[in-house]
């Protein structure tokens, strides 16, 4: 979900401007469905597609760069893989057995992470489906960036498309910033 607590964080992953706009081209500043981030300092533009802004720079050093043309051929697939799971494995015994692991280890790394009772905000990188939101988001202003978010399970949360390499957001907007299995992923690690 993208809407404009999310959008006044966000800075260009290009040139690192916080110098944007906002163009809402279906849906409402609380629920934008489809739109455009534009930098006004490189001009660069970022579509917002079903609540997800594509913030993948693709200017970077070669390998980054594949991945990254990588990463919009992926999120394709992905959805296109979402739905068939949806068809043949949502609500099946093991799907149900499957999310009680997942949901289990999440929780045990928030309860690890002791984040402070006061309200704070957490940045998730490599937030994936956004997991750890179940959790964090209830309580705190939770956003994540993943460069392929998993449709349909990132509705609930704000979660834009990016890579860790070039965080789209400004300096010191979050308090928390987390990561879990992740880390392994981004370049030069
Ligand atoms: C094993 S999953 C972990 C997902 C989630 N954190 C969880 O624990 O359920 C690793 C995630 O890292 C993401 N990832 C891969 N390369 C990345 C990068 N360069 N920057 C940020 N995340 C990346 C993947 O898309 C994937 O969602
Ligand atoms: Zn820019």
């Amino acid at each position: 979900m993208f809407d404009d607590l999310l959008f006044e964080k966000l800075a260009c992953p290009k040139c690192g401007s916080a110098d944007l706009g906002l163009e809402i081209l279906e849906g409402s500043k609380l629920d934008v469905r489809k739109g455009e981030v534009s930098c006004r300092s490189c001009s660069s533009r970022y579509p917002i597609e079903d609540g997800i802004a594509v913030l993948l720079p693709d200017f970077l050093e070669s390998d980054l760069k594949a991945r990254t043309r990588g990463w919009k051929t992926w999120s394709a697939k992905m959805r296109n893989f979402m739905e068939w799971r949806k068809k043949t494995w949502d609500g099946s015994a093991k799907a149900d057995e499957y999310q009680e692991r997942v949901d289990s280890l999440n929780r045990s790394f928030f309860e690890f992470c002791r984040l402070p009772e006061e309200p704070s905000s957490i940045l998730d990188v490599g937030c994936g489906g956004g997991t750890f939101g179940r959790y964090a988001a209830t309580q705190y202003f939770y956003a994540g960036v993943d460069p392929l978010p998993v449709p349909g399970e990132t509705e609930k949360f704000r979660i834009v498309q990016g890579v860790a390499e070039r965080l789209p957001f400004k300096q010191s907007v979050f308090d928390y910033v987390v990561i879990m299995a992740a880390l392994d992923h981004v370049t030069g690690t």
